[in-house]
């Protein structure tokens, strides 16, 4: 059974390495999830650092998957931006490590992501997708709602136009 953590800043920070080696992992193996190949873990950490500030700054809710003491999978709720939105939370990077798929991580971040995001008063939570990957397929499995398909909305990390999908999910 995986273990689910939510990360502290300063855990953040320590995990950096960690969670680089996912996200270079995903990229490498073709999902669409903001970046382009060639991806490497000098990148992928100065992304990392960024999101650590964000949870220190209390703007971003960061959780990990871990087997046998290993982060191999993680998820983020970004707070929304705007003061109008006190209740909306953008749903983000939901990776798994290529070695760790299809053993029920993803499902299990998700549902701790949900109930924390929940816990700290969102009512809803929106992401967005790429039309046609693995990740389109789980999101109606986990409740979620699809809302419609936005054309050549980002790149593949290859290269080539993506589509997205859009998703909500009501948590209250
Ligand atoms: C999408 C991703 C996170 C799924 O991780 P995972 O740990 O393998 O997923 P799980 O094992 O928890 O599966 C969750 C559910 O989706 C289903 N599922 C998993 N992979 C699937 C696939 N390729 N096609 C269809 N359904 C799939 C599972 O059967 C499971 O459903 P169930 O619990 O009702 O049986 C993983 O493939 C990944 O990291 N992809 C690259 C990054 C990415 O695209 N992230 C999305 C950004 S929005």
């Amino acid at each position: 059974m995986p273990d689910i953590r939510i990360l502290s800043a300063d855990e953040a920070r320590a995990a950096i390495p960690a969670l680089a080696r996912v996200l270079v992992d995903c990229v490498a193996g073709g999902a669409s999830v903001g970046f382009m190949q060639p991806y490497g873990p000098d990148e992928a950490e100065l992304y990392w650092r960024d999101v650590a500030d964000a949870v220190a700054a209390g703007g971003n809710l960061l959780l990990v998957a871990e087997l046998e003491g290993q982060i191999v999978g993680t998820v983020q709720v970004g707070a929304a931006q705007m003061p109008n939105q006190p209740h909306r939370g953008d749903l983000k990077k939901l990776l798994v490590h290529r070695s760790a798929r299809g053993r029920g991580l993803a499902r299990r971040l998700m549902q701790a992501a949900e109930h924390e995001a929940a816990r700290r008063g969102k009512t809803l939570l929106v992401l967005d997708t790429a039309t046609g990957s693995d990740a389109e397929a789980i999101y109606p499995r986990l409740g979620w709602q699809r809302v419609g398909v936005i054309p050549d909305y980002a790149l593949w990390p290859q290269g080539g136009f993506c589509d997205t999908t859009l998703f909500y999910k009501r948590l209250a």
